[in-house]
């Protein structure tokens, strides 16, 4: 088979990226390993139940995180160091640039030896000079923070006026570490622009910016409105009301987490709307928990008998400050959440015959190692199988 696309790199001043030919569809065989966890079906709509702030004046509108850091500055402080306050970046805005400039990476025999190179206005480009020669192509933004990983991501037209987004099939780990993009090592590329990275459009697309971002509409191969990062208002809902209330007097009604009708199961909602739930997996997956579920926080919690056990009284926050890095918190720090519910004194819960102070989380939490060296700390509390 052999393709022929037109693509419009929008705003880029690269125009006519004109790709001659396309390699054979393959697919790859189902089974557990081919799971595609990184794009599981997740529809941000199903989240019908989420109480955000939307009831407290119907009309309230966006106002911004600095807004809130008039009245609630040790929260803005916490947040900015948080992975939330950096999950979506103009590449040019960030480091990226610098670390790729003038390097090569080996794509692997399905996609070549890209070249990268940085104009003066610090924007990135690769080049995969075997198949096109010495035409660019841009790379626009960066998402995650970096503390894992930062994955480019590049909007573009394609022939039948589509936005297209292209996730880049090469990502910068931490430490400045450059490999493979999770779940792209296996990818066999079925059209030119492949070559660069996965395609995605449509719902998949706008729900790769509605996680990363506080707001932003992917239209005409631009993110309009865009709001970037997981800010205050993305969780506690749009504050102008609230703001104004607030002004005027020094005891607002609660708006958000504070309302009556905000618990614990609201909560998981939230988080869960983007570290996924259960109902983002397949049956079988969410049957099977193969370790790479690790990577879904909220699945592995609420199969936890400490989760089903305790009468709605675990949450994410029993051990997550939401404002508060991880990096931030000391490592033993978690044990004393476990130690709420499981000490010698609380004869509610069983304890453990093993240890009683230190090492919980090393031994039933333990963190597991997936693609390109990323862990994740599985939430399925659990007494594990050697
Ligand atoms: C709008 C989507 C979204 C929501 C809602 C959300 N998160 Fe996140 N979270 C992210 C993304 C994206 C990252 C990755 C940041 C990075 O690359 O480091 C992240 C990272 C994290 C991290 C690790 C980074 C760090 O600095 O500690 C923790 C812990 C976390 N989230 C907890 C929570 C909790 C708890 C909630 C609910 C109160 C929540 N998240 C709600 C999207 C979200
Ligand atoms: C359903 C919500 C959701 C969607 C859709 C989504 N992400 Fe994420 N992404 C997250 C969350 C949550 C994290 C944090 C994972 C953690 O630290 O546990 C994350 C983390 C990341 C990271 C940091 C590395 C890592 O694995 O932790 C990168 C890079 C990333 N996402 C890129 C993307 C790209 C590119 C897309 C779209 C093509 C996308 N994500 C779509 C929620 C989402
Ligand atoms: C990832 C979601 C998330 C983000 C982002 C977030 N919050 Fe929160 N916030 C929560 C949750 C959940 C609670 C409830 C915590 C609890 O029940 O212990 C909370 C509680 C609060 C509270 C009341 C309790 C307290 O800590 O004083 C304030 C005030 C607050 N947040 C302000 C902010 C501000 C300001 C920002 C931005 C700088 C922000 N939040 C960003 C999830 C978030
Ligand atoms: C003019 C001051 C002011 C501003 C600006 C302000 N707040 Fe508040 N906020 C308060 C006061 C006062 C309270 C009640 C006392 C408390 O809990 O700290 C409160 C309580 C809260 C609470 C906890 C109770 C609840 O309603 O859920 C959250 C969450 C919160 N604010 C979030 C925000 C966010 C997000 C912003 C920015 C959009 C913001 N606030 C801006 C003054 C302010
Ligand atoms: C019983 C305690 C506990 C609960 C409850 C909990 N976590 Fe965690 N979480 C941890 C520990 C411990 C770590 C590892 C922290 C570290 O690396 O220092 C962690 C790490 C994380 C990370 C970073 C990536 C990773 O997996 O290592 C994210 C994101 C996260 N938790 C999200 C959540 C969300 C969302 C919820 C609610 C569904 C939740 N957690 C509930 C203890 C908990
Ligand atoms: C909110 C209270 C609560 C917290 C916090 C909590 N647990 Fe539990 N946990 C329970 C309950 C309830 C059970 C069920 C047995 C019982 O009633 O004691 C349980 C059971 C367990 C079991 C046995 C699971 C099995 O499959 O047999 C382990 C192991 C465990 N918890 C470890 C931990 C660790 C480690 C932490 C901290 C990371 C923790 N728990 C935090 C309430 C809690
Ligand atoms: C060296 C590994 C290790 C460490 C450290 C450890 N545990 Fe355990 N834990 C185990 C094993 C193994 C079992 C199963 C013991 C058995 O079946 O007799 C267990 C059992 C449990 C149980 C279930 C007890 C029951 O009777 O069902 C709980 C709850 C628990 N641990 C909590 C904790 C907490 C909380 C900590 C930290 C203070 C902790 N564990 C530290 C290995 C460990």
């Amino acid at each position: 088979m052999v393709a022929k696309l037109n693509i419009r790199v929008i705003g880029m001043g690269v125009a006519g990226l004109v790709v001659a030919s396309a390699t054979l569809i393959s697919s790859n065989e189902p089974g557990i390993g081919t799971f595609d966890l990184q794009h599981p079906e997740v529809s941000l709509t199903q989240f019908g139940d989420a109480k955000r702030s939307d009831q407290t004046g119907a009309d309230a509108k966006f106002v911004g995180r600095k807004v809130c850091r008039e009245c609630h500055e040790t929260n803005f402080d916490l947040h900015a160091n948080h992975g939330h306050a950096s999950t979506f970046h103009q590449v040019s805005q960030t480091d990226l640039p610098e670390i790729f400039a003038d390097t090569k990476f080996d794509g692997g025999a399905n996609h070549g030896i890209y070249e990268y190179f940085a104009d003066d206005q610090q924007a990135l480009y690769v080049r995969l000079p075997a198949e096109f020669g010495q035409q660019a192509f841009p790379l626009q933004y960066a998402l995650g923070s970096g503390q894992h990983a930062q994955t480019m991501l590049t909007l573009t037209t394609s022939a039948d006026g589509q936005t297209e987004g292209i996730e880049h099939r090469v990502t910068c780990y931490h430490n400045e570490r450059v490999g493979i993009t999770p779940g792209h090592s296996k990818k066999i590329p079925s059209n030119a622009l492949e070559l660069f990275g996965d395609m995605q459009r449509g719902e998949p697309l706008q729900r790769c910016v509605d996680c990363h971002t506080t707001q932003g509409e992917v239209v005409d191969a631009s993110v309009k409105g865009l709001v970037a990062n997981v800010n205050c208002e993305k969780c506690h809902g749009p504050g102008s009301e609230h703001v104004r209330v607030a002004r005027n007097t020094p005891t607002p009604p609660k708006y958000s987490v504070g309302r009556e009708d905000w618990d614990g199961e609201s909560e998981i909602q939230l988080c869960g709307d983007c570290h996924r739930l259960p109902k983002n997996l397949s049956e079988r997956e969410v049957r099977e928990y193969p370790d790479l579920l690790a990577r879904f926080q909220p699945v592995g919690m609420l199969r936890s008998r400490c989760y089903l056990e305790s009468n709605g009284q675990m949450r994410c926050t029993t051990c997550h400050n939401p404002h508060q890095t991880i990096q931030a918190v000391a490592k033993d720090q978690h044990i004393h959440a476990c130690i709420q519910c499981h000490d010698n004194q609380n004869t509610e819960h069983v304890v453990c015959s093993v240890s009683t102070d230190s090492g919980c989380i090393g031994c039933h939490m333990p963190p597991l190692e997936m693609d390109e060296g990323l862990r994740f700390h599985d939430h399925w509390i659990r007494v594990r199988e050697e």
